[in-house]
């Protein structure tokens, strides 16, 4: 079994795939995160960013695994658990930059199927391209997304202490601005796979969303 969820920052596809892998027994892999520890790597290592024959010459020297736990993923980059650095609006940004490179998402996505054929039980992979490309043939497909306002509400409110940082204002902002990156890139854009089931969830709880994937998921399990 194998569900692909998909959509933009703040649509809520991190506690909706969580909430499912947990009530389908299923594994959680989330891919963004994997994006993430590259960018992090490349901050480190003073890499370019938007140098695509330097980002792609990091891949070849960089192993990402991610291991699933009961808080959600831990993410190894070259066996050193990064999972605690990754949420910076720094490295954010960062993801989304080196995300847009065509050759490093051909590495991300092979490295992505093997860990998803290897799930035992089945997996759900939370990302952008999962229904379009990483697994065109799931079986489920969702792809969640949410008014902008709304999506930058939540982060905001995900932010847990008001003094970590960023105003409402600035986290929508730069929400907006990787969305436009996101879905403008020529390599796999953020897009609906066309045998998606879309939702909105700007004016849904993230209780109705878990509810109505997983009656997809179970109508698929049949
Ligand atoms: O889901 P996230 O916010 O952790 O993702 C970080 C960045 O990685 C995001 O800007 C887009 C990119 N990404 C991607 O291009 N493809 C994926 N499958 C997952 C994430």
């Amino acid at each position: 079994m194998i569900v692909a969820i998909d959509g933009p920052a703040g649509s809520g596809k991190s506690t909706v795939a969580a909430a499912l892998a947990k009530q389908f027994g299923l594994l959680n892999l989330e891919t963004g995160a994997m994006y993430r520890a590259l960018a992090w790597k490349a901050l480190q290592h003073g890499t370019t960013l938007d140098d695509a024959t330097a980002m792609t010459a990091l891949t070849g020297e960089t192993i990402i695994h991610l291991e699933p736990g009961s808080a959600g993923n831990r993410v190894l980059l070259d066996g050193t658990d990064v999972t605690d650095l990754l949420r910076t609006p720094e490295v954010t940004a960062a993801a989304s930059h080196v995300s847009v490179h065509p050759a490093v998402r051909t590495w991300m996505v092979a490295e992505q199927r093997s860990m998803g054929l290897r799930a035992p039980s089945g997996v759900v992979m939370e990302g952008r391209d999962i229904g379009t490309v990483v697994f065109p043939q799931a079986k489920v497909k969702v792809f969640l997304d949410a008014s902008v306002e709304a999506r930058g509400d939540r982060r905001f409110q995900q932010q847990g202490s008001p003094s970590a940082g960023e105003s409402k204002e600035q986290i929508t902002r730069e929400i907006a601005e990787r969305d436009a990156r996101d879905r403008t890139r020529e390599a796999s854009p953020l897009k609906p796979s066309p045998d998606a089931m879309v939702i909105d969830t700007t004016e849904l709880s993230l209780d109705a969303v878990i509810a109505r994937v997983a009656a997809l998921l179970e109508a698929a399990r049949k």
